[in-house]
């Protein structure tokens, strides 16, 4: 008797029994793992009444800047400000940087809006360049976006990826521009065994709760640069001209963007995490390409190509189909094989993370009608729709699935079986 392939049944969504018998647990990769070291650090700064980095009822080694010291060592940077977002430490690594009115910086049209917002915040302007199929900066494009009023560059390293760091950092150094990361997603992640953040000039991170590794909010910059960290650190702390012995010529005023005792001690809890999660999702992800890159060859889908595959987070599992409205419908049938997958761009849904629907950045909108970054920019700035095409449509025709570091084997075959299904019926 022969059986018939599990691809070859009929899909969910056509009343077949789904290829997974439960859904993924939800995507937290470090939120999921919070526990009892987790529970024991923040109790311990409770009990010890020492809730703010510099001074206390016990004298005592900080949790920030335990966690400073660290993450610098864990990424391969010399210096670390921990502050209280990934945005936060945009804003004070573009600050360290010497970005501000006047100024443009070349962002991806695909990335959190919190990356042109940063450069915005700090008085000068986003120009947006396109991604290539690896949903990061393109290089090519970043070069041609180039102006006599460029300052800097902000690669992304969008879902885990690692950008073209090698062409990206000698484009810099060609132009004289500077270099700075937006490794919010890609903790520990690397391109050419360095770790991302560390490459360029800054490295930026968030520890916001969707992110690898969390403390629910926060964020923290790395640099090797001295008078980088310097200026960063002075910007996040009002009160680090003091309290650091820095020259009375060289301080700065900054705000205070502090991160507490409390939330660096669950980071650094954290942080002992991150390499046993990205080892867990790398093989899910191995697995999960292994599994179906045969019939995505043979039906003639892009499995998203990676910069340095050894270096990807491997966060997502991404791969193009030929429009979007197939790409609709392989994530429709992908949900109901209880797969959790979704399209990555959708022009009728608001959505942060595609340049369109950047609505403050696109309609140039500053705080008061009196000044802001884009009337301190020294040319005009239009930004339309339709600006960064290919960026549309490669995400128009993406399908996204989380890589779920809780994920068993099981896990890992049905969701293959799944996807094979439904690539075989449907593209
Ligand atoms: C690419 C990117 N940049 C910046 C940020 C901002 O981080 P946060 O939310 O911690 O401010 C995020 C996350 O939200 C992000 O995904």
């Amino acid at each position: 008797m022969t059986t018939k392939p599990r691809s070859a049944e009929k899909l969910a969504i056509e009343g077949g029994t789904p290829a997974r018998q439960r859904p993924d647990p939800p995507m937290y990769p470090g939120g999921m793992l919070i526990g009892a070291e987790e529970e024991e650090a923040v109790l311990e700064v409770l009990r010890s009444k020492r809730l703010f980095r510099y001074y206390g009822p016990v004298e005592g080694p900080s949790k920030a800047e335990d966690l400073e010291r660290a993450f610098a060592d864990h990424m391969g940077a010399r210096y670390a400000v921990a502050v209280t977002s990934g945005t936060a430490a945009l804003i004070c690594g573009l600050q360290g940087i010497g970005v501000g009115p006047g100024d443009e910086v070349i962002v991806p049209a695909y990335t959190w809006i919190a990356s042109p917002l940063a450069v915005a915040a700090v008085g000068a302007v986003p120009v947006l360049a396109e991604v290539d199929e690896t949903l990061t900066l393109d290089p090519s494009d970043a070069e041609a976006k180039i102006t006599p009023f460029t300052k800097a560059i902000m690669p992304v390293h969008m879902r885990g990826l690692p950008a073209r760091m090698d062409a990206i950092v000698e484009l810099a150094r060609r132009r004289d521009l500077l270099v700075i990361e937006d490794t919010a997603q890609a903790d520990g992640a690397s391109f050419g065994s360095r770790r991302l953040g560390s490459i360029g000039d800054v490295g930026c991170f968030s520890l916001q709760f969707n992110k690898i590794i969390t403390c629910g909010e926060g964020g923290i910059l790395i640099t090797n640069d001295e008078e980088i960290w310097k200026r960063g650190m002075m910007h996040a702390d009002v009160a680090a001209g003091s309290r650091h012995n820095i020259p009375r010529e060289e301080i700065l005023g900054g705000v205070n963007y502090r991160i507490s005792e409390l939330q660096a001690a669950v980071a650094l809890v954290q942080l002992g995490r991150l390499d046993d999660l990205l080892t867990r999702m790398r093989e899910r992800k191995r697995m999960l390409k292994a599994g179906t890159e045969a019939v995505a060859r043979r039906k003639g889908i892009l499995i998203q190509p990676i910069n340095d595959e050894a270096g990807d987070a491997s966060v997502a599992f991404i791969f193009f189909v030929d429009s979007p409205a197939v790409a609709t419908r392989v994530a429709e049938a992908l949900r109901a094989e209880n797969i959790g997958a979704g399209v990555m761009y959708d022009p009728g849904r608001m959505d942060y993370h595609v340049y369109q629907h950047w609505v403050p950045v696109m309609a140039q909108r500053a705080w008061t009608p009196r000044g802001g970054p884009w009337r301190w920019a020294r040319r005009d700035i239009e930004y339309s729709p339709d600006m960064c095409p290919r960026t549309l449509d490669l995400l128009g025709r993406a399908v996204h699935l989380d890589v779920n570091p809780l994920l068993s084997n099981q896990d890992v075959e049905e969701p293959i079986e799944g996807i094979n299904r439904v690539l075989e019926a449907l593209t």
